[in-house]
């Protein structure tokens, strides 16, 4: 596709797009889907043995990934199931930065928890994770349906969906992802406290956890690139804010003692993206690393 086709159809707001964002022109092929890509090697740890290790503050570089993960504390630990549950975002357009106002413009966001998934430090980028996809697309009515998906790597290249489950922005939804399933809850919209609540819907997948490395478990945010269209991230919607909670993660073998069960020293990251005005995200580990917290912003 020539470059200049990406901005057809687009002359409304052709003032307000950076020179940086192409946007894509999409046929009438439904769903929207993103492409799940692996995680990549970052600047910001060194991957020793099945540890991480942070260093100190969040360097500048570019990462299309934030969150946070945390690492076993001894090279014979392993983690062995993690899991957390959040309030699906609503998706919007942005109304800052180089990708805002674009009214026939197609924005999205990706929010996933799982094994190895952060640093691409198991071997053969072995990972396994889920979450859900977030879209707005201004040319067919604003805000989509989200899509709920698990990624074992390498057998699935992309994510897929679960059948019989369904969700929508507002529901709060639970994963849990272990190295023989994941687990998906929903409890419907409206609910701040899933104790003692019965989930609306519940489904497990089985999964093959064999060559997983159990060197982490993460949180995180992700900005992907739409499917077809693989070469830049899409342009990250507006989601205000994202919170983890009931955060969780069990480890086995080695000191065991030391694991926190939660994100509790975890290395923080934000997605970071100069072409689309900076730093995009604003994530913490708060209340004692019981959840992690990732708010949207656009800053230099
Ligand atoms: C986008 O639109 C909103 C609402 O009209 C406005 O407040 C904001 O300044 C606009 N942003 C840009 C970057 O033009
Ligand atoms: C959730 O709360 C909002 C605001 O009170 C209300 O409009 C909406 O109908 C509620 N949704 C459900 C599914 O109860």
């Amino acid at each position: 596709m020539k470059s200049t086709a990406l901005f057809a159809g687009l002359s409304l707001a052709a003032t307000a797009l950076s020179t940086a964002i192409p946007l894509p022109v999409r046929s009438n092929t439904r769903p929207i889907r993103l492409l799940h890509t692996a995680p990549k090697p970052h600047a910001s740890h060194q991957f020793q043995g099945a540890r991480i290790l942070a260093q100190g503050a969040q360097t500048e570089e570019e990462s299309t990934l934030g969150g946070a993960a945390v690492s076993t504390t001894d090279s014979n630990q392993k983690v062995t199931s993690v899991s957390a549950a959040f309030v699906i975002p609503h998706a919007g357009m942005p109304t800052s930065g180089p990708t805002a106002n674009n009214t026939a413009g197609m924005y999205a966001a990706s929010f996933h928890i799982g094994i190895d998934s952060f640093s691409a430090g198991c071997d053969g980028n072995r990972f396994l994770r889920a979450g859900v996809d977030i879209f707005w697309d201004g040319t067919i009515g604003g805000e989509q349906n989200p899509w709920v998906w698990y990624q074992s790597s390498p057998a699935d290249e992309d994510g897929l969906g679960f059948s019989g489950f369904s969700a929508a922005a507002g529901d709060l939804v639970r994963f849990s992802v272990s190295g023989t399933e994941v687990k998906v809850e929903n409890f419907g919209a409206n609910v701040t406290c899933i104790k003692g609540l019965k989930p609306k819907q519940s489904v497990t997948q089985t999964v093959d956890g064999a060559g997983l490395c159990g060197g982490e478990a993460a949180w995180a945010v992700e900005d992907f690139p739409l499917a077809g269209l693989p070469n830049f991230p899409v342009a990250l919607a507006d989601f205000g804010g994202v919170v983890f909670k009931e955060v969780e993660v069990s480890f086995e073998g080695g000191s065991t003692g030391a694991a926190s069960g939660n994100a509790e020293g975890a290395e923080v990251r934000d997605v970071r993206l100069a072409a689309q005005g900076g730093r995009l995200t604003a994530c913490e580990v708060v209340e004692g690393g019981k959840k992690v917290k990732c708010d949207r912003v656009v800053e230099e």
